[in-house]
């Protein structure tokens, strides 16, 4: 019931997303503990139920028969006093250890790696009394932290990778093995960074297969943006033959979490942070949400990221659709007929022979705030410039972009606007993530933009999205 009335008591807020997953109120980061269990998703996430900024962290929970709609369940753990998580239940995953479903988490401080293990119903949990099962970094390593453990089973046991990083060479993700998630044995690094590449230390890592080769997927710091190592996975160690960054923005999508569902699905959440000013976070009342759910495959040797098909659930009756129609040079030609902050909208665009070309969303009427989304066909990129997204001056308002080959091939953009929330959908293999906030209540103009030239509009639909709560 609580809850309920946290969630009423928020819904007003222009700013609050209506259909992507977030706690009734304050604070969340991290995705955690991601698991299908008997055909019924898991979400945890970093959480301080209290307050919207991040102490005293606990995991919360909700769960989804869909993916979509989200019930919210009663915290999951939350840090005991003189315990080795007294002082915040940091990132971890989940697994089915032989029916019982299992926690692994982070303790801190100093950090360390303990476990829980829950009911069938995966409500109640206990802390194994012999926590921490890790209890500190490997002899005589100086780390840079040591964190956010990742669990898999392979034919000979259980693998954890734990990310880190040593001082003065780099981020890393440590490797360790068991039989019971109880002792566990370090064995060496699984992969190693080098810190003017790839950072100094490693958060939130995740190991798994994709068709014939393994990624690693990890959050650095200072990055602030997750990259990905794809390459061959030998003798328990990532040969790299690729890094790249999971998606095309730097500033929100943070921290993304991997598990693999009964369909076989590799599927990411991400943690979107906020982009104002924590000042603004408290006074609103929470702060952070998840993405959508993301499916990772592999395509041409890369990493690539779609949504799932749940999503379009979402949709209500489409609004309009426009069909081919060429457009001149414009800075802004308006689609009067859809407007708003919850819309999925679906584009196919070529370029002809137009410099860059693209999608405005909510724009003010006189059009002192918009966002742009669109290519540039010189430098070959796909971009989202949320630099006017608003006249608020305390804000951190980006410019992002991605290489994108084209060819001949049309732009097909997929963009889920979500209040303050943006997830763009690139040609089914790229995304570009970020956080706006309009100051205008009527900044919900829609419409498209082509530089130098003329563009070809093959398509273009618009579904407003219903909430989930
Ligand atoms: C990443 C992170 C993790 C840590 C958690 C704490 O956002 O810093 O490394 O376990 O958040 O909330």
């Amino acid at each position: 019931m609580k809850r309920r009335e946290e969630r009423l008591k928020l819904r007003d807020d222009p700013h609050r997303p209506i259909y992507h997953f977030l706690p009734p109120a304050n604070w969340m980061n991290d995705p955690n503990g991601l698991i299908q269990w008997c055909g019924t998703y898991h979400l945890f996430y970093q959480y301080n139920p209290e307050f919207p900024a991040p102490v005293s962290i606990c995991w919360g929970h909700a769960i989804s028969k869909d993916l979509v709609h989200w019930e919210d369940y009663p915290v999951a753990l939350a840090p005991s006093p003189g315990g080795a998580d007294k002082d915040g239940c940091w990132t971890g995953c989940a697994v089915n250890d032989n029916g019982v479903p299992t926690l692994i988490y982070t303790g801190v401080f100093p950090e360390v790696v303990c476990i829980a293990r829950g009911d069938p119903e995966l409500v109640t949990w206990e802390k194994y009394q012999g926590n921490p099962v890790i209890p500190a970094p490997p002899e005589g390593m100086k780390v840079t932290g040591f964190r956010d453990p990742y669990v898999w089973r392979e034919k000979d046991g259980w693998y954890l990778v734990l990310g880190s990083g040593i001082k003065g060479k780099g981020g890393l993700a440590l490797l360790y093995k068991s039989s019971d998630l109880q002792r566990w044995e370090y064995l060496h690094p699984l992969c190693e960074g080098k810190e003017e590449e790839t950072g100094f230390m490693w958060e939130c890592p995740n190991f798994f297969p994709l068709d014939d080769k393994h990624i690693l997927i990890a959050s650095p710091i200072p990055l602030g943006y997750p990259i990905y190592l794809l390459g061959r996975y030998e003798r328990n160690r990532l040969n790299v033959e690729r890094l790249g960054k999971v998606d095309g923005c730097a500033h929100s999508f943070y921290a993304p979490q991997v598990f693999i569902d009964g369909e076989g699905r590799r599927i990411m959440f991400g943690w979107l942070r906020e982009l104002r000013s924590p000042q603004a976070q408290e006074e609103s009342g929470w702060s952070g949400v998840m993405s959508l759910p993301r499916l990772l495959t592999l395509k041409e040797g890369k990493l690539s990221v779609d949504v799932v098909p749940e999503v379009e659930k979402l949709r209500c009756q489409p609004y309009h659709i426009l069909l081919d129609m060429e457009i001149r040079e414009t800075k802004w030609f308006p689609i009067p007929e859809i407007q708003g902050d919850a819309l999925e909208i679906g584009v196919v665009l070529s370029s002809h022979n137009s410099r860059a070309f693209g999608v405005i969303i909510r724009r003010s009427p006189m059009g002192e705030e918009e966002t742009l989304i669109g290519y540039d066909r010189e430098k070959g990129e796909v971009f989202l410039d949320a630099t006017c997204s608003s006249l608020d001056s305390s804000l951190t308002k980006p410019f992002c972009s991605a290489h994108l080959e084209l060819s001949d091939k049309p732009l097909f953009l997929r963009i889920f606007i979500d209040r303050s929330v943006v997830e763009v959908f690139v040609n089914r293999k790229l995304t570009l993530t970020t956080r706006i906030y309009p100051a205008h209540r009527d900044s919900l103009g829609i419409g498209l933009f082509v530089k130098e030239g003329t563009a070809k509009l093959v398509k273009f639909e618009a579904w407003a999205m219903k909430p989930i709560w």
